[in-house]
């Protein structure tokens, strides 16, 4: 049923070298020098779709840039180091990833990053809303739920939001749930797609197991447990590095994907979809992950939540709470 999320086809590194793919984009990453920053750099350095890499962070991104600028792929790339350097960075970006701020360390819950990472957030969506005002912002910075709109607010005082070209990265959700699904059922994980909703920690994470493609069943308590794997797969990661931080490489995977996606849907290309924590209508609340379809402008539809069990319904009932109440912190963090 829902092939309304396909994956993209070829993996990143033998698409690397494709000579058909003709896509230019010039992309800005900042926060390119923490554990994201970095491996999502290579990844993006290595796509057939990125023509300029400008990599910011406030430490190391000098030698990240000229380590990465000697792999033999065609993107340029140049580091920039420090608010001073960040406006330069930003200059002609039509895509802005942003992975900077800190990481989880066990214990601790997404949200308890707010303080610190708000703020880095806010500043530089403010110098993109000075610099390059009409690129797509793409945001992994946590906690995502509130971060976003964070990131809505500062753009909407600068009178330059356009809700179309702002999205928080949940790609990983879907990539961890197609994995889980495939190992469950023993299936190739290239030919599971399922879309993930809500947002994008602990219970705001809503699998739907039922638009599964292939379709795919489960007893309950199976079911359960895999929800719950799901919503808790993050934190999975940051326990097994007892303290070195949270999911790094698959999540700059994720990330590169959704980049992928969005630059190839800039350049013409149909049916890209990915889900995406974008402003929305779908529910009560402003900003709500559901599967995109991407085009030249960013968000071209929203294909919405579709049908759901009511285990799901109890899923989505459940999140609910917590997301409004992350949406309205973001929110007031900028405006009181
Ligand atoms: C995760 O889901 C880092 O939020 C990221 O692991």
């Amino acid at each position: 049923m829902f092939s309304r999320f396909a994956k993209p086809t070829g993996s990143l590194l033998s698409r690397a070298f494709s000579t058909t793919l003709s896509n230019n984009a010039n992309v800005a990453v900042c926060g390119a020098s923490g554990g994201i920053g970095q491996p999502l750099s290579l990844l993006l350095k290595l796509s057939p779709f990125v023509t300029r890499l400008s990599l910011y962070d406030i430490a190391h991104t000098p030698g990240v840039a000229a380590d990465l600028s000697h792999i033999s792929t065609k993107a340029s790339v140049k580091g920039y180091l420090g608010p001073d350097e960040l406006h330069d960075c930003l200059k002609g970006a039509e895509v802005v990833l942003i992975p900077a701020g800190v990481p989880r360390k066990p214990g601790m819950t997404r949200d308890d990053l707010f303080n610190t990472n708000a703020s880095i957030v806010r500043d530089i969506v403010n110098a993109i809303a000075d610099v390059c005002p009409k690129a797509m912002i793409a945001i992994i910075t946590n906690p995502v739920n509130s971060t976003v709109p964070i990131a809505a607010e500062v753009l909407k005082k600068k009178g330059v939001y356009d809700p179309k070209r702002l999205f928080g990265v949940t790609t990983l959700d879907t990539v961890r749930s197609s994995t889980f699904i495939a190992e469950a059922k023993g299936l190739s994980v290239k030919s599971v797609n399922l879309p993930v909703i809500g947002g994008h920690s602990g219970v705001t994470i809503v699998p739907l197991i039922s638009q599964c493609t292939p379709q795919v069943s489960f007893p309950q308590d199976v079911r359960d447990k895999l929800t719950v794997r799901i919503q808790n797969a993050g934190t999975e990661v940051v326990e097994a590095k007892a303290g070195a931080g949270s999911a790094t490489l698959s999540m700059a995977y994720a990330a590169a994907q959704f980049a992928e996606s969005l630059i190839e849907a800039m350049s013409g290309a149909v049916g890209k979809v990915e889900c995406a924590y974008v402003e929305s209508t779908e529910t009560e609340a402003k900003y709500f992950a559901t599967p995109v379809m991407l085009g030249k402008n960013g968000v071209e539809s929203n294909l919405g939540i579709g049908k759901l069990l009511d285990y799901e319904k109890k899923l989505l009932d459940a999140a609910m709470p917590e997301l409004l109440a992350n949406i309205k912190k973001g929110e007031d963090f900028v405006n009181k």
